[in-house]
């Protein structure tokens, strides 16, 4: 478009200054490519100037450039905002609709529909039709009566919501199982790539787009990753696969400019998203100053730009062609994105944790005057409310996680009690999964336990849907149940704040995408009740809110302790560990409830009424509650380090004899090592677990991430039992067994050796197991010693492996092991993601198995055949191994996940379709774990510690843990 054109008419010329050209006028977007034509002919055009402003000449010669009609255009399409027609909701079908969809009435349902900040109900039926919410309420029977191949759904009084909404995922740029090939989502080209998109990399075939489904998420922000100041553009994906099978099919208004020219011209203007990150994860671009310059260096050059633009169109639109003579309309490919910033056309997300960080964000939003949309995981957000607030253009949504918490320094003051007190402080809150950070399908989770911890349930579920919908400026269309709106919605099988909550059915665009009633999958029995169909009670958190304000994130955790005698009163269920995992001492009801009495940290009492009550140190009523054995951590270093990734928080990583030899002073050609050696106590994650009812741990030195990539060696070392709540290694029973099992790992190469250790292929690492166990090395040496006790089952040998291939030669291998020894190896698999495919196998090597995570994810190719569980499979693995008698237990990866082990348990029974008894749940993370650990008669030789619930079980949200009672310690533990 470089030629000049010569001729001009006049009146066509100039007819734009006279005309203000309106919104829809065509080639408005600053990615067209505009060759601003410039015409070299000088017209005379008297009649144009009748209206010119004064002062102004009554007659000019101009030039006119033959383009100018689409120059102001453009220019007056700089002052278009992003919305949707006013008469959006009324539209009669969705540009995402997909022929053939038959549609599908929805009868009597309870529809939280998220409208009045989430506190409306109606009761009622969905009409679903051309990819749009058609009715809700009462529908007219005229509206459907003539409707062919109507699908008809009772909801049978279930709840119904819209689909959820995820405003922080790295589905398909960071695909599972994750491989070399699909790591997408950092740029490793400088610290501001505002010209990458997330769409240019999304992998259709990414396994987690079911399970988000399957989750009832049905649109995600994919967000490129936080290595970068200014990471790129992000995309508002829904997650079912089309027909088309092509990324740009699943988009959810993408912008018109995508494809760099405008299909629609007339079509109104879309909200771009962008990500930006700043703090922690910049470090290989340098220190936070550095970043913040990088930063502003790059809104300046974005200034400068608009400037000229403005400059620009000032003098197009004052027909000051002659000024403009020789010049293009000033724009960048690369900076086009934050022009558009500054203009206040994108959403822009920001991964901020710490208060330095936000601050700086907040200034920067002030200096170049951009408004921010979002403030991501912003763990320090709710100690700093005024902060946020002055944030340039309104105060930002604040999207952060339930729990997870001290993975690296900036979240070390991350707060259960943040959802709650941003809302208090007037500021919109989002739950989010940062999947894979979290997996995609548990987003649900996220805002019960927000919900959990005091945010009321109307904003739990708005943080979810409509909050994030309308921080993505998609409210007009997602994350609301409306007439008009996408037909994205889920149907539960009971309340979605209850535990275990799980889709029967999820529509994406009026499509069902999980719950066909061929694929036939049992979900929910065992929830009639109606107290299922209600949001949870939850416990008041007033008191440990305050003193998290107080104590700027970091309040003290411990309890009191009374070595006198307790008595707990309004006890509804005593448990116990018993012979054969976990007993009842006493079950009563609500009308029945008994007195438990402690003395020295040991049940002397079970009755309606218990003797002593004068000479009592303490009275607790448990409203209700119950009492049970206390839970075990397995699986993640706690215990071992305070902040995951700040390694001088930790205790270190062993040597890796398959990558170097270990150093002679060792005298150990495996590198055998204790975790007993470099057990921290008063760790953070270790105290909340203790007070939320975990009170052992288990702790080996094999540190798996969630990509896999193992950070240590495969000999793991020995592991440690200890409690979790002791002051120090030489308190009174702080290590309950120094020395608990020889853990190994064996694994294919991980992907990222970049980020890991260099691969060593399987065989390998087998040949090296098989040498060690038979005939292997000195027995002088912790290597020879304690591979020799593992060969002869002495001490349990504990393998992480996710493979069922690798498992099975394991089996093979401790076959051999057991005919040339003549001994039986206590074997366990860690992980095990994949047991459940050779669970009769494992049951007759009498194996057992650990699941960790409890609920699996196909993060590696290793465990990429997980068995899902409802609503995708009947199945789960854990119903799976437990119906083929197999002792299976359940751990977790991260130090933080330790304190909701009990929800763990629960969640287990609840998706098991009532194979799993809640005695039996309970066991999975206490009495299992003891027991395939070997330490049952360790913690157990005197009972062990109990666990005191107010208003509830250890399996509900309706409780909070108010005591632990530890008869090796002689005390019981009183929490505020
Ligand atoms: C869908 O059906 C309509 C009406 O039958 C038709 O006009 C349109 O081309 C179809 N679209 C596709 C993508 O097949
Ligand atoms: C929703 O809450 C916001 C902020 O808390 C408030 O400004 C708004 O008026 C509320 N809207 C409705 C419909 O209650
Ligand atoms: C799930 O279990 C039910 C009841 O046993 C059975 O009818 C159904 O076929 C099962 N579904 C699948 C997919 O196996």
């Amino acid at each position: 478009m470089a030629s000049k054109v010569r001729t001009l008419e006049p009146t066509e010329a100039m007819q734009p200054v006279l005309q203000p050209t309106s919104r829809s006028s065509p080639l408005k977007p600053l990615l067209v490519s505009l060759c601003a034509v410039v015409a070299s002919v000088t017209v005379v055009a008297s009649t144009a100037f009748l209206h010119w402003p004064a002062g102004e000449p009554s007659v000019r010669i101009q030039h006119v450039p033959i383009s100018s009609q689409q120059i102001l255009s453009q220019c007056a399409a700089l002052r278009a905002k992003p919305e949707p027609p006013e008469d959006f909701l009324a539209r009669e079908s969705s540009d995402r609709f997909q022929n053939g969809t038959k549609p599908t009435l929805i009868r009597n349902a309870a529809i939280w529909t998220g409208a009045r900040n989430g506190t409306e109900t109606v009761f009622g039926d969905v009409l679903l039709d051309k990819g749009i919410v058609k009715g809700i309420g009462y529908i007219p029977v005229h509206l459907y009566a003539t409707v062919e191949e109507l699908q008809i759904v009772d909801a049978k009084g279930g709840w119904v919501t819209p689909g959820l909404v995820d405003i922080h995922s790295h589905v398909g740029v960071l695909s599972v199982p994750f491989t070399e090939s699909t790591f997408e989502i950092n740029s490793r080209h400088g610290p501001i790539v505002p010209w990458l998109r997330s769409i240019d990399a999304l992998h259709t075939h990414d396994a987690a787009f079911q399970l988000a489904a399957a989750g009832g998420v049905t649109t995600v922000q994919v967000l490129p990753g936080s290595a970068n100041a200014i990471a790129g553009q992000a995309f508002m994906v829904k997650v079912r696969q089309t027909a088309e099978k092509s990324p740009t099919s699943m988009l959810l208004e993408p912008p018109i400019t995508l494809n760099g020219s405008v299909s629609d011209p007339s079509a109104p203007l879309r909200w771009r998203h962008l990500k930006q990150a700043c703090g922690e994860n910049l470090i290989q671009y340098g220190n936070r100053m550095d970043s913040v310059w990088s930063f502003r260096a790059a809104y300046d050059q974005a200034r400068r730009i608009m400037s000229q633009q403005d400059a620009f169109c000032a003098k197009a639109e004052a027909g000051l062609w002659d000024e403009l003579y020789g010049q293009d309309y000033p724009e960048s490919l690369q900076w086009e994105v934050m022009v558009d910033v500054l203009r206040g056309r994108v959403k822009v997300a920001t991964h901020c944790y710490e208060a330095v960080d936000i601050d700086d964000m907040v200034r920067i939003s002030n200096e170049f005057q951009f408004p921010i949309a979002s403030f991501q995981h912003a763990s320090e957000a709710w100690l700093i409310p005024d902060v946020i607030k002055r944030t340039w253009g309104g105060t930002p949504a604040v999207a952060v996680f339930a729990t997870s918490g001290r993975y690296k320094l900036e979240s070390y003051r991350a707060s259960e009690f943040a959802p709650r007190i941003l809302a208090d402080n007037g500021i919109q809150v989002i739950m989010k999964t940062d999947h894979p950070a979290l997996n995609a399908r548990y987003l649900l989770y996220e805002a019960q336990l927000a919900h959990y911890y005091g945010l009321p349930p109307h904003l739990a579920l708005a943080s979810i849907t409509s909050v994030p919908a309308a921080a993505v400026g998609m409210q007009h269309r997602i994350g609301l149940l409306r007439e008009g709106a996408d037909a994205d919605v889920v149907l539960w099988d009971s309340h979605p704040l209850q535990l275990g909550s799980t889709p029967r059915k999820v529509w994406i665009d009026g499509i069902l995408q999980v719950g066909s009633d061929e694929e036939h999958i049992i979900i929910g029995r065992g929830k009639d009740g109606r107290e299922w169909q209600s949001n949870p009670k939850v416990q008041n958190w007033d008191v440990e809110r305050n003193l998290s304000i107080k104590w700027d994130g970091l309040p003290p955790i411990a309890g009191k302790t009374r070595s006198g005698r307790v008595l707990f009163t309004n006890v509804r269920e005593l448990w116990v560990r018993g012979e054969d995992g976990i007993q009842e001492r006493f079950s009563g009801s609500e009308t029945n409830l008994a007195e438990v009495m402690i003395e020295k940290g040991r049940v002397s009492c079970v009755g309606r009424t218990c003797a002593g009550r004068s000479t009592t140190d303490a009275t607790i009523d448990l409203h209700g509650g119950s009492i049970s054995p206390s839970f075990m951590a397995f699986g993640s270093p706690l215990g071992l380090e305070e902040i995951q990734s700040e390694q001088s928080t930790g205790n270190g990583a062993p040597y890796d004899p398959f990558v170097r030899d270990v150093p002679a002073i060792l005298g150990d050609a495996g590198g055998v090592i204790r975790t007993v050696d470099g057990l921290q106590f008063g760790t953070r994650d270790a105290l909340i677990a203790h007070r939320a009812g975990v009170t052992y741990a288990t702790t080996a030195l094999s540190q798996i991430r969630i990509t896999g990539v193992q950070s240590v060696s495969p000999i793991a070392g020995l592991s440690a039992t200890f409690r979790t709540g002791s002051q120090h290694a030489l308190a009174p029973n702080a290590v309950v067994k120094p020395i608990t099992a020889l853990h190994v790992i064996v694994s294919k190469p991980p992907p990222f050796s970049w980020m890991g250790r260099p691969p060593v292929s399987v065989s390998t690492q087998i040949a090296a197991l098989r040498r060690l166990l038979l005939d292997g090395e000195d027995e002088r040496t912790e290597t020879g010693q304690w591979f020799k006790k593992a060969a002869e089952g002495t001490i349990p040998l504990v393998i992480d492996v996710n493979s069922a291939d690798i498992m099975a030669t394991l089996l093979r291998l401790k076959r051999e092991v057991e005919d040339k020894r003549g001994s039986f190896m206590n074997m366990v698999f860690a992980r095990a993601t994949e047991a459940y495919i050779i669970a009769d196998e494992i049951a007759q090597a009498r194996v057992g198995v650990i699941l960790s995570p409890p609920r699996p994810f196909p993060a590696t190719w290793d465990d990429r055949r997980i068995l899902p569980g409802p609503p995708l499979t009947n199945d789960t693995a854990l119903v799976t191994l437990l119906e083929h008698k197999v002792t299976v237990a359940i751990g977790n990866q991260e130090a933080w996940q330790a304190r909701t082990t009990r929800f763990d348990a629960a969640w287990a029974a609840l998706e098991s379709d009532l194979r799993i008894s809640r005695l039996q749940a309970h066991a999975l993370a206490s009495t299992n774990l003891e027991k395939l650990l070997g330490v049952d008669e360790w913690v157990g030789y005197d009972g062990g510690d109990l666990v005191a619930y107010d208003g509830g079980s250890a399996f509900d949200y309706a409780s909070k843990v108010v005591a632990v009672t530890s008869p090796a310690q002689g005390f019981v533990e009183v929490f505020p």
